[in-house]
């Protein structure tokens, strides 16, 4: 087990620039998610970490000490792939066990390990099968075996989830996190699943362009947004961000009518989350374009004037009607800076 510590680390191809000075200390034991748009940067930060790729600036240090050198095997890490990447020609035993095998382990203790590992995930029936005759549920399970059997200081999964059907991915999650807490093992784990990232997290880790925007719990992050970026890629559907001006403690909406009891002078954003919007009394006024039922939940689309939308998330039975005109209460508002984009305290 072990703690891993990133020091302004960069990656570079040629001119292309990957990763651009990344920071960041995880305590050993510690449930890392890194989430981001496709392109930001994060599977080559966990190949960096994995020794897959060379570190072009920077330090990487896992269990206090500097692995920048260090080849793969000896980094202990261990890495589950979206697409699982299992030897087909192995059967199910073979492939967990194999990176034991290839350390010349005794073959009792192999043998005993993957027993071990293949109880802990149900995969005991499975053990003599070839991976062509399983599911992908299956598959995806042999695979997070044959990362555990291991027993690596640190996991790498880059968005091993993907690939499954929504109910397997839920049942997964939870698999997962049940896992992490009768192993303990430090884990980064990347992800554009938004659910899975807020319920797997102890901290999530925001990249965009091979920068980090903000890490904190998923908490602090839906709460506190450090800037515009993590406030609309945190939290479905998005925040809304709306241009506005303050003055003498009161904020108007840019082209809109009424008034937000909220500090701040001169030109801001402002950024309101469906969940945050109470409707049928307040400031606001929004003309009810689309409403989307969820179940237990409606979406209400609303077109509050030219190029001012936002969504309002309200509780079922709603009985609102499209066309309607209704009135509006953000209870939260998070105010942004006009120009940088980033939260005004
Ligand atoms: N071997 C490579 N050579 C050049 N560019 C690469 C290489 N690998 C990745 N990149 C570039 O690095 C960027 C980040 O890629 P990646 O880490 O895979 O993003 P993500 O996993 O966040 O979708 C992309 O723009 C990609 O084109
Ligand atoms: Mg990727």
């Amino acid at each position: 087990m072990a703690g891993v510590t990133l020091n302004g680390l960069y990656k570079r191809y040629g001119s292309t620039s990957v990763l651009e000075g990344i920071d960041l200390d995880v305590e050993d034991g510690e449930y890392i998610v890194l989430v981001g748009p496709s392109g930001c940067g994060k599977s080559t930060l966990l190949r960096c970490i994995a020794g897959l790729e060379e570190i072009t600036a920077g330090t990487l240090e896992i269990g206090g000490r500097r692995v920048n050198d260090l080849s793969p095997r000896a980094r202990n890490v261990a890495m589950v792939f979206q697409s699982y990447a299992l030897y087909p020609h192995m059967t199910v035993r073979r492939n967990m066990g194999f990176a034991l095998e290839v350390a010349r382990r005794p073959k009792a203790e192999i043998r005993e390990a993957v027993e071990d590992v293949a109880a802990m995930l149900d995969l005991v029936p499975l053990l003599d099968r070839l991976p062509g005759q399983l599911s992908g549920g299956q598959r995806q399970r042999v695979a997070m075996g044959r990362a555990i059997v291991r027993r690596p200081d640190v996991f790498l999964f880059d968005e091993p989830l993907s690939n499954l059907d929504a109910s397997l991915r839920h049942h997964m999650r939870v698999e997962l996190k049940h896992l992490h807490r009768r192993l303990q093992t430090t884990v980064f784990h990347v992800t554009h699943d938004q659910v899975e990232a807020l319920t797997l997290a102890d901290r999530i880790v925001v990249l965009h362009q091979g920068v980090v925007q903000q890490v904190g719990t998923p908490r602090e992050l839906f709460d506190r947004p450090a800037n515009t970026f993590v406030g609309t890629f945190i939290g479905s559907p998005s925040m809304a961000l709306l241009p506005a001006v303050g003055a003498g403690g009161t904020v108007r909406i840019d082209g809109l009518e009424g008034e937000l009891e909220l500090p701040g002078e001169g030109a801001m954003t402002l950024g309101l989350r469906p969940t945050d919007i109470e409707v049928g009394r307040g400031p606001l006024r929004g003309q009810i374009e689309v409403i989307e039922s969820l179940g237990a939940e409606a979406l209400l689309h609303l077109d509050l004037g030219p190029d001012r939308k936002l969504v309002a998330q309200v509780p079922e039975p709603c009985q609102a009607q499209p066309g309607e005109v209704v009135s509006l209460l953000p209870r939260v508002v998070h105010r942004f800076h006009a120009e940088t984009g980033e939260r005004l305290p």
